[in-house]
């Protein structure tokens, strides 16, 4: 099977060339027309070869979205239309998976679009490689620089709101796997100038600005700084606001993107710090002060913002202010002091704040490198992103031109180098034939400017460090005599008189044939700008501040490593680093973005042709081309080559059997494609003429619509070819139903007629067989009613005869009955009537009698004495017999109750006997003495020790010993005493002592009287005369009156055989000594409860109030 996978191929759908290699012809014209064909359509990237030529949109168009990035992921370079994804997916491939470092060289004016570049790049290979919080933490790391160097290093011209002022060499590094573990970003030739000085139209770095704007009120107070930009002589004001461009917001990006890479606060502050004292050092003037000796001296007009930069740095007043007047120039032992001229020393201050500035953004590139160099000391490969200046050729061209031009020279020298290198190593690797390439080398030019001994910057340095009057004009004098005879310099003062008539050369100029053309440069500056000059005595000021970054920003201010030799000049240094860069480059694998600014004015669809011209004449991109043409314009693998082409070939088309590279020799013999155009390479076809490829490409495309014919021929004759078929199969099938369906339709008539028919005839045959049947069934029944009628008479009569002679029978019977029951009464008449009747009367009785007693038997109640229940009576006649039953019953169970009693119960039975006589009904305290037993000695005076007295003094037997309220005559109150009663005497004793009161012997007791009512009260009565009586009557209460007065009833009876009076009633007299009293009851009146309370009314009346 053919593989089914879709290949494209740069070649399709082509606007212009996409790869100018194929260019036809090739010249300035054509290859300025096919950028501006394939602008004008939106293609900004077109190739030469592997190089991606980009032409600023200055719009953005919408190809760098996500999904870009996976279109152009693992495709092959030349798979898709030029993109600059495209190269960035070959450099990282060839990085992860061919081990081989990178590198990408962005090029192009200011403003052509090379930082964007270079962002884009860094951003598709952040897409494209590994993920993870790790990674990602690295790579947010990565990005982020970006913003902060741009706000130190980029600023606003009039090529580019964003232009960056420095060259910038970033080395990202990855693993094996190709994820990035961090990077080195190397920096190249600030414009340090820009910090005290703009050209018309563009303004100072925008740090400044984004401070101003952004800054908070707070931050700005503590810097000591004013928002307003125009308090400030560095920043230049007709620019200071930039459309589209907001300072603030930015000013805020920048510090999160600092906060990122990984700058802590204090650091993100002193830097701060730094560029506020660069913004004050501006606005720091002098004014002139003569001298008496003649000499100018400058001073400064005011110290105000002196101090506050002071403040703001920790420097000295006074050393700083000595620096701005004096210089000290040191020889060997000597210390000369010399006093500035203001011209002098505005040139001190300018060049303090260019250092300050341009070692404040060396330190940030260095902080930056720490944060994001990598952890980890494995093996790492690099991809490195160069985005340097391109080619300046300006009106009046300088030094910093020269430097530039310089750089560029020594890029297209490694360019040349490896472009040559490795079309060569393509050759050896293919196995073709190596033929001398034509392109011009500019290693001479590179050596007119950098050799060591009469090199341009050798020259100067030279000069510069040359004791004596040194001036630029000196130092052209100098170039015209070494370099004179130089074939890429030109000058008109030199010794060799080639330009002698040359009027656009001027005096104070040279001029050199650089590889993309002729700059002249101005010689004026040249010595100074190399040597950089900063007077010591301001870089010992400096050192001397207490702010750490500042002091850490001039080692060389330290008097202890006074070094007389004077640094560097920024030339050599240049020189050495651009070496480094070159040694680096030149260990990596090459990419190259070239970049061009299609107009002045940074608009859209402008595509201004005098202005591109000149930038691929400097890019040098028609050398390029032909570099990359001098052997073999194309080349392709034989794949590839085969999988497109083979539909030109009877033999390879459809299908190749054997190996590509055999097809494609088969290919090209058939196509009669002249042998010197193409060369077979062991896996390539090269091809010497792009006319060749075009034409292949022409007729595949004519092909291509044959076979599309074909296809469609193909095509149709099978849709029909199908459709047809399946009408047919489809008109089989319904014929086939519609048979099937009218046949069944036939049979089921037929079918239907049949059944009717048979059902007619077998109808008639059942309705013959019915009415047979009928008949025969009629004449049965006939046969079956006769019968029955005969039967029915039959048993009609017969019964008739039976009932007869039955009916006969019973007369027979009664009759007889009759007869014999007048014949037995005629008989007994005689024996009935006399005495029957008397004598069933008494026997009625006997067993109604015996009946009842034999009833009573089982119905008898219980023997308790108190048992009321008695059975009812049965029979009227009865009601005597039984009452006087029930009458000798009671008595009867009584006595069986007495007989169980013992003596002493009986003894208790007799005192409450006698208790029920004495006051049953009479004393409404009775009742509720009945329950109670009378137990007589209620004080146990035996066993009591209190009471021991008292029972010595009795002999006789105690009946009572109770304590009782002795009422007092005189008022009506009580007092407890102890009662006893003996056989003979009662006596009185006092309750706590035991000592007796009184002793009455009972012969002297006549009456004892108590009230009908429920209270305890009772009034003994003494005999009148007796001894006893001469203190009078006792007026007792007691809860036990019943029982007492029974008890000395029962025994006063005993001893004198004499009845004791007991009276009772509610109103009695007591005699006390000689008054008799009046003891009233009164009924109802409860003021003290339910105790019954006494109170003597008057003499005559004592009241008790009982409830
Ligand atoms: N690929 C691009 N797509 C859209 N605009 C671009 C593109 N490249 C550059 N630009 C525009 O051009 C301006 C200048 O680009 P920049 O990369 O800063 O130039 P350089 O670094 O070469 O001086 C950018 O600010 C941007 O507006
Ligand atoms: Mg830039």
């Amino acid at each position: 099977m053919a593989k089914m996978e879709v290949k494209t191929s740069l070649l399709d759908n082509m606007i212009g060339v996409g790869d100018m290699v194929l260019l036809e012809p090739l010249n300035e014209e054509t290859v300025i027309n096919n950028l501006k064909k394939r602008f004008d359509h939106s293609e900004i990237y077109t190739y030469i070869g592997s190089v991606v030529i980009s032409v600023n949109p200055y719009r953005s168009l919408p190809i760098y979205s996500p999904e870009k990035v996976e279109d152009y992921r693992n495709r092959n370079f030349y798979e898709l239309s030029p993109h600059i994804f495209a190269l960035s997916d070959e450099a990282y491939r060839s990085l992860r998976d061919q081990d081989k470092d990178q590198c990408i060289l962005i090029t192009g004016e200011s403003g052509a679009g090379k930082t964007e570049a270079s962002k884009l790049v860094m951003s598709y290979v952040a897409a494209v490689c590994g993920k993870g919080a790790e990674v990602n933490q690295v790579k947010e790391q990565l990005l982020q620089s970006n913003p902060v160097l741009e706000a130190f290093g980029n600023a606003k011209t009039v090529r580019n709101d964003n232009s960056s002022r420095f060259g910038k060499y970033m080395d990202i590094e990855f693993d094996f796997k190709g994820d990035p573990l961090g990077g080195v970003i190397s920096n190249y030739l600030l414009e340090k100038s820009r910090v005290v000085k703009q050209p018309r139209g563009e303004r100072n770095f925008h740090v400044f600005y984004q401070l101003l704007s952004g800054g908070s009120e707070e931050l700005l107070n503590k810097l000591k700084l004013e928002r307003d930009f125009s308090r400030y002589n560095y920043l230049s004001l007709d620019s200071a606001k930039v459309n589209g461009v907001d300072d603030a917001a930015n000013f805020r990006t920048v510090r999160n993107a600092m906060q990122i890479v990984g700058f802590m606060d204090h650091e993100a502050e002193s830097v701060l710090e730094v560029v506020a004292a660069v913004l004050k050092l501006g606005n720091i003037e002098f004014k002139p002060e003569s001298r008496v000796n003649g000499l100018d001296e400058s001073k400064i007009k005011d110290k105000n913002e002196l101090k506050e930069i002071c403040e703001l740095t920790g420097i000295d007043q006074s050393v700083l202010e000595r620096a701005f007047s004096f210089r000290t120039v040191e020889a060997k032992q000597e210390k000369v002091s010399t006093t500035l001229n203001v011209a002098q020393a505005y040139y001190a201050r300018d060049a303090l704040a260019k250092n300050l500035y341009s070692r404040l953004f060396s330190w940030l590139v260095n902080r930056i490198n720490e944060s994001i160099k990598a952890q980890t000391k494995v093996r790492k490969k690099v991809m490195g992103v160069l985005d340097i200046y391109g080619f300046e050729i300006f009106e009046d061209n300088s030094f910093e031109q020269f430097i530039i031009n310089y750089c560029n020279e020594k890029l297209q020298q490694i360019f040349i180098e490896l472009t040559v290198k490795e079309e060569q190593e393509e050759y050896i690797r293919e196995g073709i034939e190596w033929t001398h390439i034509e392109y011009f080398n500019n290693a001479i030019i590179c050596d007119l400017i950098e050799n060591n001994t009469n090199g341009i910057l050798a020259m100067l340095d030279e000069e510069c460090l040359r004791p004596g009057t040194v001036t630029d004009e000196t130092f052209l004098e100098k170039l015209n005599q070494v370099c004179a005879t130089h074939q890429h310099f030109e000058s008109r003062m030199s010794k060799c008189s080639r330009f002698l008539n040359d009027t656009s050369l001027p005096h104070s100029c040279f001029r050199i044939q650089h590889y993309a053309g002729k700059v002249l440069y101005q010689v004026e500056g040249f010595v100074d700008k190399n040597n950089d000059l900063l007077y010591r005595d301001l870089s010992q000021a400096m050192w001397k501040a207490s702010h750490a970054l500042i002091k850490s920003l001039f080692p060389e201010g330290n008097p202890a490593k006074i070094n007389l030799k004077r640094p560097p000049t920024a030339g050599s240094q240049f020189k050495a680093s651009v070496a480094t860069l070159m040694k680096n480059l030149q260990t990596k694998n090459p990419n190259y973005i070239r970049c061009i600014k299609p107009n002045d004015k940074k608009a859209a669809h402008i595509f201004n042709e005098g202005l591109v011209c000149h930038q691929i004449r400097y890019l040098g991109l028609l050398e390029n081309v032909r570099v990359r043409r001098a052997g073999y314009a194309f080349r392709q693998a034989y794949e590839p080559c085969l999988e497109r082409y083979k539909m030109l070939c009877k033999q390879t088309w459809p299908h190749w059997k054997g190996p590509a590279r055999a097809g494609v020799e088969v290919l090209f013999n058939e196509l009669e494609i002249p042998v010197e155009e193409y060369s077979f390479g062991r896996s390539k076809i090269f091809i010497r003429n792009p006319r060749t490829l075009f034409k292949l490409e022409d007729l595949r495309k004519q092909r291509l619509e044959d076979l599309a014919t074909l296809i469609q021929k193909i095509y149709r004759g099978w849709k029909c070819r199908t459709h047809f078929l399946l009408m047919r199969k489809s008109q089989i099938v319904i014929a086939a139903w519609y048979r099937r369906y009218a046949q069944q339709k036939r049979y089921q008539q037929i079918k239907s007629s049949a059944l009717v028919i048979q059902s007619y005839i077998r109808g008639w045959k059942a309705r013959k067989i019915l009415q047979e049947l009928k008949h025969q069934k009629r004449c049965q029944e006939a046969a079956t009613t006769i019968a029955a009628y005969w039967h029915g008479t039959q048993a009609r009569r017969e019964l008739k005869r039976l009932k007869e002679e039955a009916r006969r029978k019973h007369a027979v019977a009664v009759i007889w009955a009759y007869w014999l029951g007048l014949k037995v009464r005629r008989e007994y008449r005689k024996f009935f009537r006399a005495n029957a009747g008397k004598k069933i009367y008494e026997f009625t009785l006997q067993r109604i009698m015996q009946k009842y007693f034999l009833e009573m038997k089982n119905k008898v109640p219980s023997l308790s004495p108190i048992d009321k229940n008695w059975p009812s009576r049965p029979y009227l006649f009865l009601d005597s017999t039984h009452k006087e039953l029930k009458r000798i019953f009671h008595l009867w169970r009584c006595k069986k109750y007495r007989d169980q009693f013992t003596d002493q119960q009986k003894l208790i039975y007799e005192e409450k006997l006698e208790a029920s006589e004495l006051f049953k009904d009479k004393k409404a305290l009775y009742p509720s003495s009945v329950g109670q037993p009378f137990q007589g000695p209620y004080l146990e005076i035996n066993k009591n020790p209190k009471y021991k007295k008292l029972k010595d003094a009795i002999e006789e037997k105690i009946i009572i010993a109770e304590v009782v309220n002795k009422i007092n005559r005189a008022n009506g109150k009580s007092t407890n005493r102890i009662f006893l009663l003996t056989n003979n005497n009662l006596l009185l004793a006092d309750q706590k002592s035991g000592q007796i009161k009184s002793e009455v012997p009972l012969v002297d007791v006549t009456k004892v009287s108590m009230s009908s009512q429920n209270d305890g009260f009772f009034a003994i009565h003494l005999k009148e005369g007796s001894e006893a009586a001469s203190k009078g009557d006792f007026l007792f209460s007691s809860d036990h009156l019943i029982e007492m007065a029974t008890k000395l009833y029962r025994t006063t009876l005993s001893q004198t055989k004499q009845k004791l009076n007991i009276e009772i009633s509610d109103e009695f007299l007591v005699q006390f000594r000689q008054d008799k009293v009046c003891v009233k009851f009164i009924q109802g009146n409860q003021k003290n409860g339910s105790v019954p309370t006494c109170k003597r009314k008057n003499n005559r009346l004592l009241e008790v109030a009982v409830p």
